[in-house]
């Protein structure tokens, strides 16, 4: 079967850039100074690696220990000084010593602390560490942070490491040539491998599939990704969007008319059936379908066969159809909205779409891919993610999943001021202050987290799911409800749905 690029579960970013980057950050990263080309107490002008060391009263015994260990060593005295040592274009780690600045001092050292080409570690005493400004400062600005009195094999270990992390994030960006296709899926972790693997799987046969999952999640670009691969490649693939049509020209946007038909059809329109034929049909918003309309596609479905507005003839059209919503048809189905033999021509094979904050180290992979995708929105040269904007977009929710992810990507280029997108350029900065969770609240995010991640791998079939994690399936019935994960609001109706008397959650 052809490969298409659609489907690279590593994309060039992760191929040359990760691979780049590890191998550059193995060499820096938490490693010692190398090659001491640099005598001791020769001027700081020499090659090799620069720190820039930001302190009012700089120890003077430090600086020799940090030129001994290969350090070109830039010494600032105030935020103006950090300023004008530091080169557009040049990586450094930066020692702050936060203990020596006076509290006026910090407004202007926070300017030179955004300075994102340089990998900040922060000195502080533990007065200095009560201060909300400092400790700000420091989640904010610097990679790591040491209370002093400390040993200098400590310093040299956490500048080294600051050093390394400052190349592994230039490596990350994939070179400026590297052309990212416009619907290429992303997507390394366990979720999405299972995805690919069905998305493979269901291309090769003629079957129709319903694409579930929330809004943003790639059901389209799932859909575009199995007619590609299909061997229906070379004919049409036709979308269409029965949530965005009015109801009333819905009938004839599906299956058009003729000449005549009604005031205003001055000719003949073929339909989007008809136009899909020997192509894929994909039916987005399949559950904002109107009752009418849901009968005829049901006939069509059965039969093969459409018949034009107006028209008198029965046209056979081949075509496959894949249909998605983010809507619950299962619900929708409970309450009449949805006609159950509908349901079940649409969904012979099922996709599920995992959520965003389902795919662990994917939300990276993904803003590094976005990024390298429009990137130039900005003039400046952006090199990657703060780690509190990494951090932030872990810990966030993702409502709108990789579409939302796409938004706040962009908008955080055009408003980036460093080389660095930050939380706050994300619109994420309350995200990033992983200090004020508690562990009560990270136990139930992990809870929730993996019962997501059973309930997806098992299509929420909760015996298994329960199974999986080691509980009860009354008890799991209940931690989702606790979780919001099921709709609580029928518990105290029938109690036909609860999971011992087969509710629709229990899809076994
Ligand atoms: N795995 C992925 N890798 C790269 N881009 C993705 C991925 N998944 C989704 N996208 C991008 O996210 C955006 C939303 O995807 P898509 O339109 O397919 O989602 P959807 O589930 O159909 O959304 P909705 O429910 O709102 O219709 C698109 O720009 C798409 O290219
Ligand atoms: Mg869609």
């Amino acid at each position: 079967m052809r490969e298409s690029s659609h489907l690279s579960s590593v994309i060039p970013l992760a191929g040359t850039g990760l691979r780049l980057a590890v191998s550059r950050g193995s060499e820096t990263a938490g490693a010692q100074p190398t090659a001491v080309d640099t005598p001791r107490g020769a001027a700081p002008e020499t090659v090799g690696r620069i720190l820039l060391y930001a302190a009012r009263t700089p120890d003077d015994g430090l600086v020799e220990h940090l030129k001994s260990r290969g350090w070109s060593v830039l010494v600032a005295r105030s935020a103006h000084e950090i300023g004008r040592l530091i080169k557009p274009a040049t990586i450094c780690a930066g020692l702050v010593d936060m203990a020596s600045f006076a509290v006026r001092d910090l407004p202007a050292l926070e300017a030179s602390l955004r300075q994102q080409q340089v990998g900040w570690i922060a000195l502080a005493n533990p007065e200095r560490l009560a201060d909300p400004t400092v400790r700000r400062l420091i989640r904010h600005y610097c990679f790591d942070y040491v209370k002093i009195p400390v040993a200098n094999a400590t310093i040299d270990y956490l500048i080294g490491h600051a050093y390394g992390m400052m190349n592994l994030c230039d490596a990350d960006m994939p070179p400026d040539t590297t052309a990212v296709s416009d619907d290429e899926m992303v997507g390394t972790c366990e979720a999405m491998q299972q995805l690919f693997r069905t998305i493979r799987k269901v291309a090769n046969t003629d079957a129709s599939v319903f694409i579930s999952g929330e809004s943003g999640t790639g059901k389209e670009l799932t859909a575009l990704a199995i007619h590609e691969r299909s061997p229906r490649r070379k004919a049409p693939f036709i979308p269409i969007n029965c949530g965005a049509i009015p109801h009333h020209l819905l009938q004839s946007e599906l299956f058009g008319y003729e000449r005549g038909a009604f005031t205003g059809a001055n000719q003949r329109k073929i339909g989007r059936v008809e136009a899909a034929n020997g192509g894929t049909l994909f039916l987005d918003e399949i559950g904002d379908l109107p009752m009418e309309s849901q009968a005829s596609l049901l006939r069509f479905l059965q039969e093969g066969k459409i018949e034009r507005l107006g028209g008198h003839e029965s046209i056979a059209v081949d075509v496959r159809i894949i249909s998605a919503t983010h809507v619950d048809l299962e619900d929708a189905m409970r309450d009449g909205r949805f006609r159950s033999d509908l349901f079940h021509r649409l969904c012979v094979l099922r996709v599920d779409e995992p959520p965003l904050r389902a795919r662990g180290k994917d939300i990276e992979l993904l803003a590094h891919h976005i990024l390298g995708k429009f990137k130039t929105d900005n003039a400046r040269k952006l090199r990657g993610f703060t780690p509190s904007a990494i951090e932030a977009m872990y810990n966030y929710h993702w409502p709108g999943n990789v579409r939302e992810l796409i938004n706040r990507v962009r908008r955080a280029i055009v408003m980036a001021e460093g080389k660095l997108i930050c939380a706050d350029d994300l619109d994420l900065a309350n995200f990033s202050e992983q200090q004020t969770v508690s562990l009560a609240q990270a136990r139930e995010a992990a809870e929730k987290r993996a019962i997501e991640a059973a309930l997806l791998r098992h299509r929420n079939r909760l015996n298994e799911a329960a199974t999986d994690l080691g509980i009860s399936r009354v008890t799991l019935y209940r931690l989702m409800g606790a979780h919001g994960l099921r709709d609580t609001s029928s518990d105290d109706k029938a109690d036909g749905k609860s999971p011992s008397a087969g509710g629709r959650e229990a899809r076994e």
